[in-house]
């Protein structure tokens, strides 16, 4: 394994940022990953996997790993389940374009969000009604300090919208290097998310299929998030914020319009794209970077905007929603 010294990672990162990091690795396998470890123990570590969830507003101290652990295989199945192990270096989409293949269903919902296998029980990725943990099972990973394998279930990860264990209280310390999925072998289609109903039906789809479903999630997607091969992004940047229902009501009647979701608890989900683009920054730019002009949640590199200066307009977004509408945005992104 090649270490790389001062390594841009301007094409490791899906907001295009030109970053060095001071050594960079990259690894294919567990006893690779071990290896490396051992040899550079005391070094900061970095991990990243497609970097589509990755802020960087300075060079990288330490050692950055890029994983590549590769393949994908059944290795179990009763009679309603396939339990399916992916590698953490296994492109996301591919993961679900394969299980489409296999007509194993759960993960047609989550089609084209990019990144890897291996990040996906981070922020419990999400769209379209459906989360990974719906159809997670368990992950392995490293133990970085005492480099030992250890597995996790479904509830040791403690997901919740946009958050796992991983991201609380043991960030930076294990690297995922597998994750076990649990899919259907008799689908449940999930088409309650209203903007899948409508493209159904605008593709005339007479039957319904987890492939029909896959197929339109990838055209709203297309429709609304810019492609970070072409202007870079990292999809939302903030999450949708959950308030009381009582703030929720007192900004309804001000502003009719607000769009919110019941999120239980008396809370309500308040869509953070509307709260943005009411104050006024949908299509913004400064230098080159952008809130975008169909998705006021998503941040943009129009080209050569540093990381600090997407960060700096992150900040302006949540001073100016929580003047305008009492409501503190919390960013989705990892900031490094
Ligand atoms: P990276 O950006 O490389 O890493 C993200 C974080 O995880 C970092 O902190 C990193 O250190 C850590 N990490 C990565 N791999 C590992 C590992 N193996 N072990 C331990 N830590 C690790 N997200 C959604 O939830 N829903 C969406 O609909 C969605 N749409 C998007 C659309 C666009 C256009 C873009 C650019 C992004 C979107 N995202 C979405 C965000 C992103 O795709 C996901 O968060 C994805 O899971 C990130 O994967 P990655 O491999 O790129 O992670
Ligand atoms: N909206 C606006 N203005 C905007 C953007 C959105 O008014 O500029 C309104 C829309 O009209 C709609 C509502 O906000 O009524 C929700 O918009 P959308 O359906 O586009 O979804 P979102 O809430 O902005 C979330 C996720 C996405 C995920 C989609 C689909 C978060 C932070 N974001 O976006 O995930 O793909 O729903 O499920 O939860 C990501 O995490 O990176 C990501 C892209």
């Amino acid at each position: 394994m090649q270490v790389q010294l001062n390594f841009s990672l301007k094409k490791y990162n899906s907001f295009g940022i030109q970053v060095l990091a001071e050594k960079f690795a990259m690894f294919n396998t567990v006893p690779d990953l071990l290896q490396l470890l051992q040899q550079y123990n005391k070094l900061p570590l970095l991990i990243l996997g497609g970097g589509s969830n990755i802020l960087f507003t300075k060079n990288v101290q330490g050692l950055v790993l890029k994983n590549n652990i590769e393949g994908i295989q059944k290795i179990n199945e009763d009679e309603q389940y396939v339990y399916v192990k992916a590698g953490a270096g296994v492109q996301w989409h591919h993961f679900v374009q394969y299980c489409i293949q296999n007509n194993w269903a759960g993960v047609e919902n989550l089609s084209l969000i990019p990144g890897c296998v291996g990040a996906s029980p981070m922020q419990n990725i999400g769209a379209y009604g459906v989360e990974i943990k719906d159809v997670f099972h368990q992950l392995d990973a490293v133990h970085i300090a005492d480099k030992k394998m250890v597995q996790f279930s479904a509830s040791d990860c403690a997901f919740g919208y946009r958050e796992s264990v991983f991201k609380q209280q043991y960030k930076n310390q294990f690297i995922i290097t597998a994750v076990t999925f649990k899919l259907l072998k008799t689908p449940i289609f999930n088409t309650a998310y209203g903007a899948i109903e409508q493209e159904l039906q605008r593709m005339k789809v007479q039957h319904l299929s987890i492939e029909a479903i896959s197929n339109a999630v990838i055209n709203i997607r297309k429709s609304k998030l810019p492609n970070p091969a072409v202007i870079g992004n990292a999809g939302s940047f903030f999450k949708n914020p959950v308030v009381s229902n009582q703030l929720f009501a007192a900004i309804k009647q001000q502003y009719a319009q607000v769009v919110g979701y019941a999120a239980g608890n008396d809370s309500t989900k308040l869509a953070a794209g509307w709260l943005i683009e009411q104050c006024g920054f949908k299509g913004y730019r400064q230098a080159d970077a952008g809130c975008h002009a169909l998705q006021a949640l998503v941040l943009v590199n129009y080209g050569n905007a540093t990381g600090s200066e997407i960060y700096q307009l992150s900040t302006k977004i949540i001073e100016s929603v929580f003047e305008k509408f009492g409501v503190l945005l919390e960013r989705e992104v990892n900031i490094v």
